[in-house]
């Protein structure tokens, strides 16, 4: 069993995320989502549109997503991946070489980001109306 895992918060859940989350089932046989909390986003500086309840029901709506879990912190991706036994780590390419200090525990793949769409635009224009 290949297990994979990838990281967002996944807000307004649009086609940039499904095709992301596609090749990210393709690259192995089990997705893990590490789903933003509440919390983490507001560390961020980033306001959901969504609960965190919520995106993870959209999340396990998806038939590429096999587990939703909780992401609190930046450091905790190197727990993850061996608590999780996962060989792919993957993120879409506006994270390119971030995350490449995974690399002794585990492939790490940066797919290309749909371009044109993203949740701060939805939000956004949501906001316009
Ligand atoms: N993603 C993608 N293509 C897009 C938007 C997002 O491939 N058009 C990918 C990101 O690269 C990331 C995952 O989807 O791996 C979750 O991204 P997230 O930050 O939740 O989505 P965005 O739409 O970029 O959200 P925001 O505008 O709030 O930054």
């Amino acid at each position: 069993m290949r297990r994979v895992i990838t990281y967002g918060t996944f807000d307004t859940l649009h086609y940039g995320h499904i095709r992301l989350l596609k090749r990210a089932r393709e690259l192995g046989d089990y997705l893990i989502v590490a789903l933003s909390s509440d919390e983490f986003n507001e560390i961020k500086g980033k306001r959901a549109r969504f609960s965190w309840e919520d995106r993870k029901e959209d999340l396990l709506g998806v038939r590429y997503v096999d587990q939703v879990i909780r992401e609190d912190n930046w450091e905790q991706k190197v727990t993850d991946v061996a608590a999780h036994d996962v060989q792919v780590f993957t993120m879409g390419d506006d994270w390119a070489g971030k995350f490449d200090f995974l690399k002794p525990q585990c492939e790490v793949i940066y797919l290309p980001r749909t371009p044109d769409i993203s949740s701060t635009m939805i939000r956004t224009r949501i906001d316009a109306n």
